[in-house]
């Protein structure tokens, strides 16, 4: 379990006149381990959800991982995190499934037969073993996700970010993306438009315009964010 707190998190992009404010004094303490976050599209969710692991660092206000300054130590708090972007394809370093999924452990200081062991036993959980030497970048989409998780997982981060993970997959994949996020032991924080993937969550956070306006259990957070709409 990993304790996140951010106070007063503010974030302008762009400098004078055509600046936009973002995010607007966002302040959370969480020691949940299944986050959920949603809002419209330019709600501020993917600026949020980077900040969380220094991909961008807020115009004020700051970010805490377990109590470590997320801008003041973007090092120790990335060696805990890890981060899963929409577009798979962009998150495919080496060119096989193994050789992906093995990356991460190269500075681990672990035998060649080591690191094989357990990308091989992540493969199989991961239902990538019948493709480990296939072209990474060949894979289908939903295939190309599970290989980014498998990839982001092997070096055991505790804290694990989402960014639109299921966006692109279709129902049957999504459905199983979630299976497999549900039985993680890290904390999940998933940024989302996938509603249903957030029923078992902890705790969902509602961004409108840059502002956290809710900040409760699935069935009220959703339910405040489906007014929005009327
Ligand atoms: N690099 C950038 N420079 C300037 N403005 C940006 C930049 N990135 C995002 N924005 C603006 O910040 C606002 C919030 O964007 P953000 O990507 O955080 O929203 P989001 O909630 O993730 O949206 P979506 O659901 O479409 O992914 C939007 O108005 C967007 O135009
Ligand atoms: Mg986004």
């Amino acid at each position: 379990m990993v304790h996140i707190r951010v106070e007063h998190l503010s974030h302008r992009y762009g400098e004078g006149p055509l600046s936009r404010l973002v995010l607007d004094d966002v302040n959370v303490d969480a020691d949940q381990t299944r986050i959920g976050v949603v809002g419209h599209n330019g709600s501020g969710k993917s600026t949020f959800v980077r900040m969380l692991d220094a991909l961008i660092a807020p115009t004020q206000g700051r970010v805490l991982v377990d109590g470590i300054d997320v801008a003041a130590e973007p090092a120790t708090v990335r060696r805990m995190t890890g981060f899963l972007f929409t577009d798979p394809d962009s998150q495919i370093i080496m060119p096989t499934v193994a050789e992906d999924v093995a990356f991460g452990l190269r500075r681990s200081g672990l035998t060649r037969e080591e690191i094989s062991d357990r990308v091989a036993a992540m493969l199989e959980h991961y239902g990538l073993s019948s493709h480990r030497d296939h072209p990474a970048h060949l894979l289908s989409g939903g295939q190309k996700q599970l290989l980014a998780l498998a990839s982001v997982l092997i070096t055991s981060p505790r804290l694990l970010i989402m960014d639109e993970p299921t966006t692109l997959l279709d129902l049957r994949n999504a459905r199983r993306f979630a299976r497999l996020v549900a039985e993680l032991d890290q904390t999940v924080v998933l940024a989302t438009h996938h509603l249903d993937l957030l029923t078992d969550f902890d705790r969902v956070l509602v961004f409108d315009a840059g502002r956290l306006v809710a900040d409760d259990a699935p069935a009220p957070a959703l339910a405040h964010y489906r007014s929005l709409m009327d």
